[in-house]
């Protein structure tokens, strides 16, 4: 059931006082949970704390059953509950697993519906607690670098604002059903090439502004209750352990209580996992499968050599237990509290699934208004591409989901369209190792293309099925793709098929950008639909049928070639000598390139609608403590009902530093029926306009003039205003 959350969120912050980075009286429930905990640890021996905090098969940690202490079961992923996995690698194939598949992250994330990021959670949750998880292994947050990146889907945005704002809800989503949520990976997991071995570089200003602020809104605002760390090097040293990043940012800066799990076989050394914050060491060695012996990770027996030999304290392991205890009383596996039994594939889930795919679908070009298309003016639609019939839920590496169903566009469009339409399909391309460009089949689609009243062209990337990640053209985990154009001869397919019917539209599915360059201005309609889980297929066709009116933004950049973005265009990708220097500093999607005048293809937080929205009266006054409370009245000035992301951006006029042109730092989505206006309120805190000053090591206000601007994306700003502060 999905669930009304604004009660509950209110709930939910009193239980969670004292749990992270929480000053002031603890509650008094807390505190009597830090006692029980005090005397399980009295009563536990050793080797029964050691073998809680190291996996003893693929997705559980140890048990103590003598103390009523049960195995902690875990599993992925951010946008579905994966197949069971049961003690060994492979997955079970038996349809009673087969789980709600929602939109991926980055389609979750371009609702900019922070509402939905809650509704997410939740089905996630619901669905993890039926199927007996302890936690979930998602959000994963990593900031979109580069367009590259294999797995940039799972994550959300280029923004670290909008990641703050959406993982929030994510996360109490989940962690209302007695779930712990954990976000990942943390941190600067940006790229997959190299990802075990790689040490990111960067300046303290680039962790404190984009990289950190997700992980601390997760931990802050969304009271996380476990975190992963990610494979990859940060300043010469593995990031699961790692001195400065989770001993002292996240923490003691942070006051993270919860528990630190490696990504799985991320932990390279006892002594700098036990001293470095690692809580739970997970993995799978693939070789020996379910025959590994977990007592030999990194984790295991050693430890208990180590803490006899007195080399380190038996302290170091309490606190382990300690924070993985924690989160068990939370989430109710232990301490004798009634726990939310969960569900599992129910109406509401799909239905859930289905209005966050429709707010996520975005309308990047819509010349002379061709969309929506009219249904009850067709006759034969013709429907191309492999992306239009492929299911995707199943690939991508560790988050795929062996989806219930998967409505594919084909199968969506079909279904929206009246019964006597003739929907003729074309392949156009296909989907296998070392395609070539299929000429039969790009004849056989123009063909379709031309003698159709509509065509409709759904390319893009595939998610990654384990036999095709060799060929690096995909969305999926442990490669990154080789180049941001159209595999499988796509880009031919679709200059063939408008040079016979230039009304194609064209609808790209994938985790992010790809090269338009090739056909771009010959196409009038062009929709970015991410992946949108298993309702997509339904969320696309009424979209373009105008059953429902598009209000997704980007949550990136599309920029026109891969060069122009800044870790290519200053050659610091995928790094040398297993280094990769961040010298783009904060300069990372939008903010370099409207600070640089490079002219994207599509700009950050760009969607039309099939309505207008006209912006006025942007007011500015001064609140408490350095805030600015802005104002602005959106109003629908089309016929239709609609909703637009209204998006605050702030500039600081003159600096001592280099400072973006604009960052984000507020928006909010509403919904307006035709002639509709409505005031919008946000509250821009001192935050907003400070940035982290690296010789003081702390964020700083300079006194001055700051533009505040209101807009329809990062390059179509409705109104601005000035303020001094
Ligand atoms: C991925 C994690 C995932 C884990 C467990 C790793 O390869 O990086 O995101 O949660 O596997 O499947």
């Amino acid at each position: 059931m999905i669930r009304k959350h604004v009660f509950k969120w209110v709930i939910v912050s009193v239980v969670m006082a004292g749990f992270v980075g929480c000053t002031g009286t603890p509650e008094k429930k807390t505190l009597s949970v830090e006692q029980k905990i005090d005397s399980l640890l009295t009563e536990m021996t050793l080797e029964e704390k050691v073998t809680m905090i190291h996996a003893n098969a693929s997705f559980t940690t140890g048990a103590v059953p003598r103390l009523g202490i049960p195995e902690w079961t875990m599993s992925d992923g951010p946008h579905g509950v994966r197949k069971e996995h049961g003690r060994g690698w492979v997955g079970s194939e038996s349809p009673e697993y087969f789980a709600t598949y929602l939109p991926v992250g980055v389609s979750l994330a371009s609702t900019w519906n922070p509402e939905l990021g809650y509704t997410f959670g939740q089905v996630l949750g619901e669905e993890a607690r039926y199927r007996g998880k302890d936690v979930i292994l998602g959000p994963g947050i990593n900031i979109l670098r580069t367009p590259l990146n294999g797995r940039n889907f799972e994550y959300m945005s280029e923004d670290p604002y909008l990641i703050s704002k959406m993982v929030v809800g994510y996360i109490k989503g989940v962690q209302d059903q007695n779930v712990a949520a954990c976000v990942k990976h943390y941190l600067a997991n940006n790229q997959e090439t190299d990802r075990n071995t790689v040490s990111v570089e960067m300046s303290e200003r680039t962790l404190r502004e984009i990289y950190l602020p997700g992980f601390a809104a997760a931990v802050k605002d969304g009271g996380v209750y476990t975190l992963m760390g990610a494979y990859n090097k940060f300043r010469g040293q593995y990031c699961t352990h790692h001195e400065y990043l989770i001993n002292k940012v996240l923490k003691d800066e942070l006051g993270f209580e919860g528990a630190v799990i490696s990504d799985w076989g991320a932990v390279h050394n006892t002594l700098e996992a036990l001293k470095f914050g690692t809580d739970v060491e997970m993995g799978t060695d693939l070789s020996q499968g379910d025959k590994k012996d977990y007592t030999k990770f990194f984790m295991g027996d050693t430890v208990i050599s180590l803490v006899k030999s007195g080399t380190i304290s038996e302290s170091l392991i309490n606190d382990k237990v300690r924070r993985i205890l924690r989160v068990m009383y939370k989430t109710n596996v232990i301490g004798g509290e009634k726990r939310m039994e969960g569900s599992f594939n129910t109406p509401e889930h799909q239905a859930a699934a289905l209005k966050i795919a429709e707010e996520a679908i975005v309308l990047l070009k819509n010349e002379g208004n061709l969309l929506p298309l009219n249904k009850s003016m067709l006759k034969n639609v013709a429907v191309i591409g492999a992306n239009a019939s492929r299911k995707q839920g199943g690939g991508g590496g560790s988050s795929q989901v062996n989806a219930k169903y998967e409505i594919t566009p084909l199968q969506g469009i079909e279904k929206v369209l009246f019964e006597n339409v003739e929907v003729t399909y074309a392949e156009g391309y296909e989907v296998t190792r070392n395609a070539k460009i299929n000429t039969d089949k790009i004849k056989e689609a123009a063909e379709a293309a031309k003698n159709a009243d509509a065509s409709i062209l759904v390319c893009g990337w595939v998610h990654g099925y384990t036999d095709l990640w060799n060929d690096n053209a995909y969305d999926a985990e442990s490669v990154d793709k080789p180049n941001m154009f159209l595999p499988f001869g796509q880009d031919e397919l679709i200059n063939a098929v408008l040079k016979v019917n230039p009304n194609t539209i064209i609808v790209i599915m994938g985790g992010g950008p790809v090269d338009m360059t090739r056909w771009e201005s010959k196409a009038k309609a062009i929709v970015f639909a991410g992946y949108p889980g298993m309702e997509g297929g339904t969320a696309i066709a009424r979209v373009i049928f105008g059953d429902v009116n598009p209000s997704g933004k980007l949550t990136m950049t599309f920029p026109k070639r891969l060069e122009d973005s800044p870790a290519h265009a200053i050659g610091e990708y995928p790094g040398k000598d297993n280094v990769v220097y961040y010298n783009e500093g904060i300069m990372v999607g939008y903010r370099y390139f409207d600070t640089k005048k490079v002219e994207p293809q599509f700009p950050f937080g760009h969607g039309l609608s099939y309505t207008t929205f006209l912006y006025e009266n942007l007011q500015l006054t001064k609140g408490d403590n350095q805030s600015v409370i802005a104002t602005v009245t959106v109003r629908n000035t089309g016929s239709r009902p609609g909703a637009e992301v209204m998006q605050l951006y702030v500039k600081d006029v003159e600096s001592s530093v280099e400072r973006p042109d604009k960052e984000l730092k507020g928006f909010q989505k509403v919904f307006l029926q035709p002639g509709e206006s409505k005031d919008i309120i946000l509250t821009l805190s001192v935050d907003a306009f400070r940035f982290f000053d690296e010789k003081k090591m702390e964020w700083v206000l300079e006194p001055g003039k700051f533009q505040v601007m209101a807009g329809s994306s990062s390059r179509d700003i409705r109104l601005t205003k000035e303020i001094e502060l």
